[in-house]
């Protein structure tokens, strides 16, 4: 069913489509859960796509988390598309090193021999620093480099898996139980309507700048984020999802 990354999930991947509102779906077969190999393939996956929409100069923006990982892990040089440039979407988000946007880009631009622009902040801001960093003159070249992006890779996760992974503290997570957030994504925390309860305060994109890019790409798989990718959804800023077979037949039973 996944042969070279060519899918063959098409009536799945039309049904999606049309449930959720989206342009394009590739699906991979199995469920990411469970096993690593199949994380890759939401990897390969994303490349191939990808490489068949890239340009030359062409900016994309990324966020972190072990599925974007895997997407640079797999990351090719796509000859029609030279002189790219590959930037954090927002902050390190609390990710460990290996999984924050930062080292994405990094990985991502070599294997595409392209550029990278990175972004050091602390996260979350407080409010004071927030203004007076967003005036710095290499985060402002930075964050005008964001909002050019042309394309936009993320991950979305379960909202208090997320939370808990970052480290986000006791009343953070009282308060996502509260509001019942189901899904993150972009450092956005949301419930099972797609309603924003909870937003990690950095810089970088936005959920609202999601309109300008022409392809904003979630990559996310495993049935246990079927709820969350669902949820994540529902904003109506990604128009291609990247999941597995599993994961799509869950998000079709809702
Ligand atoms: O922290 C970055 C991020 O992209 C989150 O926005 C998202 O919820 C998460 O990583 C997904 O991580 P993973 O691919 O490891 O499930």
């Amino acid at each position: 069913n996944f042969i070279n990354g060519i899918s063959s999930f098409h009536v799945l991947e039309s049904q999606i489509k049309e449930r959720l509102h989206l342009e394009h779906v590739i699906i991979v077969p199995g469920n990411s859960d469970n096993q690593l190999s199949i994380k890759e393939d939401l990897g390969i996956a994303c490349v191939q796509f990808l490489k068949g929409i890239l340009t030359a100069n062409q900016t994309v923006a990324i966020t972190g988390g072990t599925t974007m990982a895997l997407v640079a892990k797999h990351m090719k040089r796509v000859e029609h598309a030279e002189n790219c440039t590959f930037v954090p979407a927002r902050g390190g988000l609390g990710e460990q090193v290996e999984n924050q946007a930062n080292t994405i880009c990094a990985e991502m631009a070599k294997k595409a021999n392209g550029n990278y622009r990175m972004l050091y902040v602390p996260d979350p801001l407080s409010e004071e620093t927030y203004y007076s960093i967003i005036e710095e003159p290499a985060i402002k070249d930075t964050l005008e480099t964001i909002r050019k992006a042309d394309i936009v890779l993320h991950g979305i996760g379960d909202a208090i898996t997320m939370a808990k992974r970052r480290k986000a503290p006791e009343r953070v997570i009282e308060k996502l139980k509260k509001e019942h957030a189901v899904s993150e994504a972009f450092g956005y925390y949301l419930d099972e309507e797609g309603e924003v309860v909870h937003k990690v305060r950095t810089v970088g994109m936005q959920l609202e700048d999601l309109t300008h890019p022409k392809y904003v790409i979630a990559i996310a798989g495993g049935k246990s984020k079927a709820k969350a990718i669902r949820s994540y959804l529902r904003q109506g800023m990604s128009n291609v999802l990247i999941t597995d077979e599993e994961t799509a037949e869950e998000l079709l039973k809702g």
